[in-house]
């Protein structure tokens, strides 16, 4: 087990857990719940909504990103993810591309479960990213 988490962070973890249980995944049975913060402050959250066109679903990651967006927010400064596997899930490449979209230098990555947890800063997570630099 890793080192107790501050305790903004522990309240992310708390809210990705209690959004995993709206989770819809009825597919892969695999429920993901996310919640971040930016830097107003402010949380969002969101699950994994699957589809029976299986393309078409939603990772939790990135509905929490929708729910801020549509907020009118743009600054992600941590999230949580909240999953039952072992190790705890890590977002996938795709949420990893979403996420730099509004992270900033220090964002940190909470991947967590009922027994574990892990801890990673974006540009660890995701290094050598692509950018639109022309
Ligand atoms: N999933 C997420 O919600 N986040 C990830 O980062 C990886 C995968 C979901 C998508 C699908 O509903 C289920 O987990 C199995 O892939």
């Amino acid at each position: 087990m890793a080192e107790p988490l501050e305790e903004p962070l522990k309240e992310l973890v708390e809210r990705a857990r209690q959004v995993r249980e709206n989770a819809h995944a009825p597919y892969s049975q695999f429920r993901v719940g996310a919640a971040l913060r930016t830097s107003s402050g402010k949380v969002y959250a969101g699950c994994n909504v699957e589809n029976a066109s299986y393309g078409a679903t939603s990772c939790a990651e990135r509905s929490a990103v929708a729910a801020m967006v549509a907020a009118g927010e743009r600054e992600i400064t941590a999230i949580a993810v909240f999953t039952d596997a072992d190790p705890p899930g890590m977002p996938c490449g795709i949420c990893r591309q979403v996420l730099l979209e509004f992270g900033r230098p220090g964002t940190e990555i909470v991947a967590a479960s009922p027994r574990d947890l892990r801890r990673i800063t974006l540009e660890r997570l995701l290094p050598e990213p692509f950018t639109l630099n022309r």
